[in-house]
């Protein structure tokens, strides 16, 4: 091919290639690279073969088959891979060439690298890329963020590569997120927030299986049902699905080890939802309920010491029946506090960033071709285009009354895996967080009581302006002996 190429796009491996041949299938162009340069004879000579596509043996060669402004996506491993490439790509590119990150970076390093590529005359873009192999290839959801300038530019491909949701299946899920770092960051909280719906999802299961006693076969029925109804999602579909394969008479579910990885993504999340002091409680429970699952060998010693309620609770099979709707509701409404938080925290990170963002395109990103879509996200969407200014989604009425609907279920849920000692430290977060949230008055008076007492940290009253300080030692009553 003579003709210079519309895109370029550097690492070959799974997203990667899957995203290079997304590109080319909507009709435009594409130049590869990979360092270990097998891979991209491998693509040409492969999956590639007699489509719009130049396997290139070194970056000034992919660069100079690149017609201007040239655009070049790095999808390789985040960190120093992505500063090295940047690196190498300056001294080939010209003022108007754009430079883009598709790998799962921290948004920091995006904030530092769009000025930085900035500074010396080109154009950056950090975009998230959500939906795993299949969506890279047919349809992910893109979460552009960096320099303004780029997006004009980059805008018709991206466009074109999403996946695409409304009633005629035209409406993209990638829109301009903001500067800088905004699309990692978004990226990051859909992350996060995936934590947090595995991890409800699971807690269902296990009160569904420990807790009630179903099958494999009736759970698969019971997540068939709920896939059908608000909770429709990717998640819950996959869940069910997973409840289907056996190896023999086996199912493959009880055979995996229930020890769970994780990449590090929700461990961001919670970090900054600490340094920016807001309360992302879901995705925090989630890391953490990883993290202990990791400790197999430990909860193996201590399950045989540590004492738990031992009387197994039987339920007639209307009760059964009642359990499962109440389970239905207390993943809903614990989905919906999960949410809140998300958008809680994108909101602290926009005011401090300076990041204009717009919630309702957030969630219309989140809408497809990501492993959290969902139905749900429409009503989320519809909330924020209503009151863009939304304090928290559980303040929209629509997701008021949804709370209000599921609450005592929700609570039941809570009481009754309390009752049998199964953990679910996600469901009971969010009740808290529900709870928390909605009471005027929390026991923090005598926390900065305590704070005074013991440091002299001043507190504030209820019935007067001003700061305080009490000499508590003075004033208490003298213990009696
Ligand atoms: P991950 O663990 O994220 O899948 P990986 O498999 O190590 O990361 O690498 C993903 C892609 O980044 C690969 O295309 C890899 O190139 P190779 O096939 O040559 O391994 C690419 N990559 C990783 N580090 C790189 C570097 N320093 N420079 C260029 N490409 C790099």
């Amino acid at each position: 091919m003579s003709e210079k190429c519309d895109f370029g796009l550097i690492g070959l491996a799974v997203m990667g290639e899957n995203l290079a041949l997304n590109v080319e299938s909507r009709g435009y162009s594409v130049a590869v690279f990979n360092r270990t340069t097998e891979k991209v004879d491998d693509l040409i000579n492969g999956r590639a073969a007699g489509k719009k596509f130049v396997g290139c043996h070194s970056i000034e060669e992919l660069v100079d088959n690149l017609a201007s402004p040239k655009k070049v996506m790095l999808m390789v491993k985040a960190g120093p891979a992505v500063d090295a490439l940047i690196e190498q790509l300056i001294p080939l590119l010209s003022p108007g060439d754009v430079i883009i990150d598709g790998g799962n970076t921290h948004y920091a390093d995006t904030e530092r690298r769009t000025k930085y590529v900035e500074e010396k005359g080109l154009l950056f873009v950090g975009t998230g890329v959500s939906g795993g192999e299949e969506g890279a290839l047919k349809g992910p959801s893109m979460m552009p963020g960096g320099s303004e300038a780029a997006w004009p530019i980059v805008k018709p491909i991206f466009q074109a590569i999403a996946a695409k949701v409304g009633p005629n299946d035209d409406i993209p899920c990638c829109e301009w997120v903001g500067p800088r770092g905004a699309g990692h960051y978004v990226k990051m909280v859909h992350n996060g927030i995936e934590y947090g719906d595995m991890q409800l999802i699971c807690e269902a299961y296990q009160m569904l299986s420990a807790g009630l006693g179903l099958s494999n076969d009736e759970i698969y029925e019971v997540f068939d049902e709920w896939n059908r109804g608000e909770l429709q999602s990717y998640l819950i579909e996959i869940s069910r699905d997973i409840f289907s394969v056996k190896e023999g008479d086996d199912y493959l579910v009880d055979k995996i080890l229930d020890v769970a990885g994780a990449k590090g993504t929700g461990k961001w999340m919670s970090q900054l939802a600490l340094d920016l002091g807001v309360p992302s409680t879901l995705v925090t429970a989630a890391v953490y309920a990883r993290t202990l699952s990791a400790v197999k060998e430990a909860r193996t010693r201590a399950s045989k010491v540590l004492e738990g309620p031992t009387a197994s609770k039987t339920f007639s099979a209307d009760e059964r029946k009642q359990w499962v709707e109440k389970i239905r509701e207390a993943l809903y409404a614990s989905k919906i506090c999960s949410y809140a938080q998300g958008f809680v925290q994108l909101q602290a990170a926009a005011k401090e960033h300076d990041w204009p963002l717009n919630y309702g395109d957030c969630a219309l990103l989140w809408r497809g071709g990501c492993i959290i879509r969902a139905k749900f996200l429409d009503r989320i969407k519809e909330a924020f285009d209503e009151n863009p200014q939304l304090e928290n989604l559980l303040l929209h009425p629509f997701f008021t009354t949804a709370v209000h609907g599921g609450q005592q279920a929700w609570r039941d849920v809570v009481v009754l895996a309390t009752e049998l000692g199964l953990p679910v430290p996600a469901f009971s977060t969010a009740l808290a967080y529900y709870d928390s949230y909605r009471r005027e008055r929390l026991p923090a008076n005598l926390l900065q009581a305590q704070r005074d007492y013991f440091g002299a940290h001043t507190y504030q009253r209820v019935d007067k302006p001003g700061t305080f300080h009490t000499e508590w030692l003075e004033l208490r009553r003298t213990p009696a002996e």
